[in-house]
């Protein structure tokens, strides 16, 4: 509320100083430029008397005098540790990465987090400095770059290299947090949340991850990793994690860095990062302590979005749902406002960076 309320003085305080040039005067000042000057002044002192006077907030003034271009540039410099401390609460972060395209998700999920009163611990992985930017400027704090950033034109055409090297960066930048003594949950952010995930992450389990198989399961399954599917590797999501700072988590995130590294991007297979995700699951089984999430809660895209029975006999369990199994960009956002779950065009206000 408050962002958006500083948001608006940012625009009208523009367009007083834009209107010199168009005004009358401006010719009076070509004529006697120590006349415009003084009266420029006193403009000038006037809006910032009516700036302090009626518009108190600390926040608003540093929106309106400091969100230039050059001040901007400060949060190049801003680190990862400093980025937690700020956003963290309770010990925990919540971060999703996200580049420029990705904007309009990002906002999104943020409105339906804000719902459950939970955006404040959100930390944007900035993968472009654009994206770096805008959201700092919005909202303080919220977005670090831990560089070097990928090259944005290819990072985000899913199954391409560019995408792969993009998300071979996450479980690094997961790792570095748990190693920084957070907990921390992971979220693509062509997801929504319904319900607030936190009551599910039950127990002090190393790692909580959801199936992203979209076969039927009894309400009741099992909370353990399920067995391997055909291609020898079970099917988790590497959409939405959570990680406790242990010492199993943070070898499951090595283990996946170790897994990206051992196979690589080809063009034959194009993979993403989820089956080395997998594979280090598997591996770490023995040593680590898995918690998969409850189906009924945390589905996948392939059955939320397919299977309208499932749906109606899970009516009110629904806790957060992946737009998953359908690529593009048009095609997604068709989906959420098909599925009323694109909030971004009604309920922008909501967002802590209000429209974009
Ligand atoms: C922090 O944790 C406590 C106890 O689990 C909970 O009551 C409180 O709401 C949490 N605060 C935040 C900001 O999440
Ligand atoms: C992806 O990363 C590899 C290895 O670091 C690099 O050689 C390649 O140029 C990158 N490709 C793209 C499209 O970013
Ligand atoms: C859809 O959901 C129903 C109810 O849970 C289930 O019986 C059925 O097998 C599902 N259909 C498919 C194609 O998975």
């Amino acid at each position: 509320m408050s962002s958006f309320l500083h948001q608006r003085p940012l625009q009208s305080t523009l367009s007083y100083f834009h209107e010199p040039s168009s005004h009358p005067s401006s010719t009076l000042a070509q004529k006697h430029p120590s006349i415009f000057n003084r009266a420029g002044l006193l403009v000038l002192l006037l809006v910032l008397v009516i700036l302090g006077v009626f518009m108190p907030w600390s926040e608003m003034h540093e929106g309106i005098f400091w969100s230039t271009r050059p001040a901007l540039t400060k949060w190049r410099d801003y680190t990862l540790a400093q980025a937690a401390s700020v956003v963290a609460k309770n010990g925990t972060v919540i971060v999703c990465a996200v580049s420029q395209p990705y904007l309009p998700f990002l906002n999104n999920w943020l409105i339906s987090i804000a719902r459950q009163k939970h955006h404040e611990k959100v930390l944007v992985i900035a993968e472009d400095y654009a994206t770096l930017y805008k959201v700092n400027q919005r909202w303080p704090g919220h977005a670090v770059l831990i560089p070097p950033a990928p090259d944005t034109q290819t990072a985000h055409k899913f199954g391409s290299q560019g995408f792969f090297n993009f998300t071979s960066r996450r479980p690094r930048h997961l790792l570095d947090i748990l190693e920084l003594g957070y907990n921390v949950m992971y979220n693509d952010v062509d997801m929504v949340w319904l319900a607030d995930p936190f009551p599910y992450l039950e127990g002090k389990h190393d790692v909580y991850f959801t199936d992203d198989m979209a076969a039927v399961k009894p309400l009741d399954h099992s909370h353990d990793l399920p067995p391997p599917g055909k291609k020898g590797r079970t099917y988790i999501c590497s959409c939405m994690i959570f990680l406790r700072p242990t010492v199993g988590a943070k070898l499951v995130m090595k283990k996946w860095i170790e897994e990206l590294q051992a196979q690589p991007w080809t063009k034959s297979k194009k993979a993403n990062d989820q089956p080395a995700f997998n594979w280090a699951l598997m591996k770490t089984s023995g040593q680590v302590d898995l918690y998969l999430l409850p189906q009924k809660a945390f589905p996948t895209g392939g059955l939320y979005f397919k299977n309208q029975t499932w749906v109606q006999e899970t009516k009110g369990m629904h806790v957060i749902i992946h737009n998953n199994y359908i690529t593009g960009f048009e095609k997604k956002i068709k989906r959420f406002q098909d599925f009323g779950l694109w909030l971004v065009d009604d309920h922008a206000n909501e967002s802590p960076l209000s429209r974009l």
